[in-house]
């Protein structure tokens, strides 16, 4: 499977988002916890530099916990304040304030050394589409007081949610767009539902997501594709599943054959709502660094 990416309408966001990085203290880059690396545009670190850094591991509720903490510890390590949160109902937002402060502790005493109190620290929430930026911002926003206005002169057009006296959250974030060093990245991408799926070929990637259940996550296999003693036989192929989940699911095309279109949307439906239970598709151990 080819996949591609035009970047060409991605240039005013850039240019937006490049604008606005001036005006902030801290950006906040929100991954996909199911895929903390395919979702993360490695461009950010060159617009970012000498920005206190924030990642938040998004969507915490489909993912592998114990890998979301395998994750933690992997940025953390490499200097980021790591949040995890579930932006849909609110869990761990409470605590990105506290996370925001501690990456910005050092400029806040470098204020307070040069006589500057209460200047509030300005943050700015960045990511590629999907990830969850406005389910964030709304969700903390509600949680948080009320927006500021414009200021004019300062930061005209713009938007702040006013984070207790102290921190500043630009309400609009900047559209970073993905980065598909290999065709795996965006593989995994199309597998959560970040790449519409029009352009990509559902039973192929079933048949992918089929193969990396069979080799990440085998103990879940026999449930999802309700396998049993009496059903199952030696030396199944990928595609033996997908028949396996029509079968199961009442798939069926004209002339009583199995609908193994309608099986793989169905599947992969059941894979992006969390049906399976929490998966993580990439892994720090796989990381070069
Ligand atoms: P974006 O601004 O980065 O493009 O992403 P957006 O907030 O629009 O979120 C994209 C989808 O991800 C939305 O689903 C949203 O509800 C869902 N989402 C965001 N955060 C979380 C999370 O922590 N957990 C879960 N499970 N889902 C999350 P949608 O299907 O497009 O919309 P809707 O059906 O929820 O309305």
């Amino acid at each position: 499977m080819n996949i591609q990416w035009y970047p060409g309408h991605m240039s005013k966001a850039k240019r937006m988002m490049l604008d606005d990085i001036k005006l902030i203290d801290v950006i906040i880059e929100i991954l996909d916890a199911r895929v903390p690396v395919s979702s993360k545009n490695p461009d950010i670190d060159n617009f970012a530099k000498n920005k206190s850094r924030v990642i938040i591991l998004n969507k915490c509720d489909l993912a592998d916990k114990n890998v979301t903490n395998e994750w933690k510890e992997y940025y953390t390590s490499k200097g980021y304040f790591v949040a995890l949160v579930n932006s849909k109902s609110g869990a761990g937002v409470n605590s990105i304030t506290g996370v925001i402060k501690e990456a910005c502790k050092e400029k806040i005493e470098r204020d307070r050394k040069r006589g500057i109190i209460n200047r509030p620290v300005r943050a700015m929430i960045v990511g590629i589409p999907n990830v969850g930026k406005s389910t964030f911002i709304n969700s903390y926003a509600k949680k948080a007081c009320t927006k500021t206005g414009n200021r004019p002169g300062v930061t005209k057009g713009k938007q702040w949610i006013k984070l207790r006296s102290d921190v500043e959250l630009l309400d609009t974030p900047g559209i970073l767009w993905p980065k598909f060093e290999d065709q795996e990245t965006g593989i995994r991408l199309a597998l959560i539902g970040s790449i519409n799926d029009e352009i990509l070929n559902i039973e192929e990637l079933a048949i992918i997501l089929i193969k990396k259940l069979l080799s990440m996550y085998p103990d879940k296999v026999n449930e999802i594709f309700n396998i049993t003693d009496e059903n199952t036989y030696e030396d199944k192929e990928p595609i033996d599943y997908l028949y396996q989940f029509a079968n199961n699911r009442g798939c069926i095309a004209k002339g009583a054959k199995p609908d193994l279109q309608k099986a793989a949307r169905l599947l992969l439906d059941d894979y992006r709502n969390g049906k399976f239970g929490g998966i993580t598709l990439d892994r720090p151990e796989n990381q070069a660094d």
